[in-house]
């Protein structure tokens, strides 16, 4: 099993370039299943998740290789409805492949998806966006099944606000025949970029990145040739990185429109960040102060994804930090092992309350979930001796060579076996 070993005391420096976004790549992926053309993902990042994601497009038939940091998907075959069970519980995002083979083929029936374990995650908006657009969806011994002699336009209201939910709702509704107003909808960057994409391929989709969204059925969609948005989650991974070591660094192709809120916090614990177009600097110098209180919100709000690296920073500084997590019910899993680094967190609920310590010590601990290894990383770049992190297969859903970053920032870090 490998372990990352990371020494921590040393503060940050150099220039590092951001990832393309795994929350954009695979939606992006299933999507070019609609089409019966062959589109090219540039910036796609070498991730398992994706990896698992090109399994299931050469699964359904589609033919997948890579150039580079570019993913050609020829999509132009006949494509079969099947995915093994096995590929869809390995991830979560497996499931925005439902809308798009069932547009496709008529049908589908697919194994609930998996993913990391951040609580009950429930597919019952995603059923009602199917739905709502004249499927007819039957759930049975932990498969959804899906049928649609053609799919026609409708109205989705979707009453809670779910990024997948409303990805299937578009993919359901592009190729389906007639109108759809999603109402709703997520406001996430990942879903204007998958707009993007989709009208390069000839759909027509309007509204992504408002709560409505408002697409006009085509018959057929083609390949397209499109850039994968860079990954705010991994941006703020690494600047949480920077705030927890000290230091300063540079990212490159990141995108600071979208790490908004998780700019704000960062100032609020004194460091000092700086835009230029895609480039943010931050450089921290001083003791961190407490941020007070972090909610996780849908977007434009902080991210959820964000709150482990972000609670691992504040685990050091001065004074106390509210974090409320409002997504997802158990999304503190790095919680116990941070404690055993000498971090002073109370959980209750969806609140942690974290009182800052003065010195974390290395030790011997195991991530759960992906965002959570990546709190272990950020509090053990900060730690005094060394850490040695178990469960890396989680970060390797969605961090492209971690320790390699590190290294390239001038920390000790190092994976063995
Ligand atoms: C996506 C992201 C994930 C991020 C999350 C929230 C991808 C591949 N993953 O996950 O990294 O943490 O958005 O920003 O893009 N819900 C229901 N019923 C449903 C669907 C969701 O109740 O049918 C609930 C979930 O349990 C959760 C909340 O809605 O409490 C948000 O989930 P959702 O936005 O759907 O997350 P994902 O799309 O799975």
């Amino acid at each position: 099993m490998s372990v990352l070993k990371i020494t921590g005391g040393r503060s940050l420096s150099g220039s590092v370039r951001v990832q393309g976004a795994k929350n954009g790549a695979l939606p992006l992926l299933a999507a070019s299943v609609l089409t019966e053309g062959i589109s090219v993902f540039r910036n796609c990042p070498a991730l398992s998740d994706v990896q698992a994601t090109v399994q299931i497009l050469r699964h359904v038939g589609c033919r997948v290789y890579r150039e580079g940091d570019a993913l050609w998907v020829d999509a132009s075959g006949p494509i079969r409805p099947e995915v093994p069970d096995a590929l869809m519980r390995s991830l979560r995002s497996s499931v925005i492949f439902l809308s798009a083979l069932l547009s496709r083929c008529g049908e589908v029936s697919l194994a609930l998806p998996g993913g990391c374990e951040l609580g009950p995650r429930p597919v019952d908006l995603h059923v009602l966006a199917l739905r709502a657009l004249g499927a007819e969806v039957t759930e049975a011994g932990g498969r959804i099944c899906c049928r649609a002699a053609g799919l026609r336009g409708g109205r989705i209201d979707l009453p809670a606000v779910s990024v997948g939910a409303t990805e299937n709702a578009i993919l359901g509704a592009v190729r389906a025949e007639g109108s759809t107003v999603i109402t709703g909808a997520a406001r996430e960057p990942e879903i204007v970029d998958l707009q993007a994409y989709l009208r390069s391929a000839g759909a027509l989709v309007s509204g992504a990145g408002s709560s409505v969204i408002r697409v006009r059925g085509v018959e057929k969609l083609r390949g397209a040739d499109h850039r994968i948005l860079s990954d705010r989650i991994a941006a703020a991974t690494i600047l949480a990185a920077a705030a927890s070591a000290g230091g300063s660094v540079r990212l490159y192709d990141a995108d600071p429109a979208c790490l908004g809120p998780v700019l704000q916090v960062l100032r609020n614990m004194g460091c000092r960040l700086e835009n230029a177009g895609n480039v943010v600097t931050l450089s921290r110098k001083e003791p961190l102060r407490a941020p007070g209180s972090v909610i996780t919100r849908p977007y434009p709000g902080f991210p959820t994804d964000a709150q482990p690296p972000i609670m691992a920073a504040a685990l050091r500084a001065e004074g106390t930090t509210v974090m409320i997590e409002t997504i997802f019910e158990n999304r503190f899993s790095h919680v116990p092992e941070l404690l055993r680094m000498g971090a002073d967190i109370r959980t209750s609920g969806k609140t942690a309350v974290i009182r800052g310590v003065e010195r974390l010590r290395g030790a011997e601990v195991s991530a759960a979930d992906l965002r959570g290894g990546a709190a272990l990383v950020v509090a053990a770049l900060a730690a005094e001796g060394e850490t040695r992190i178990h469960g890396l297969r989680y970060m390797d859903r969605g961090y492209e060579d971690l320790a390699l970053t590190l290294r390239e920032l001038g920390a000790e870090a190092e994976r063995i076996g």
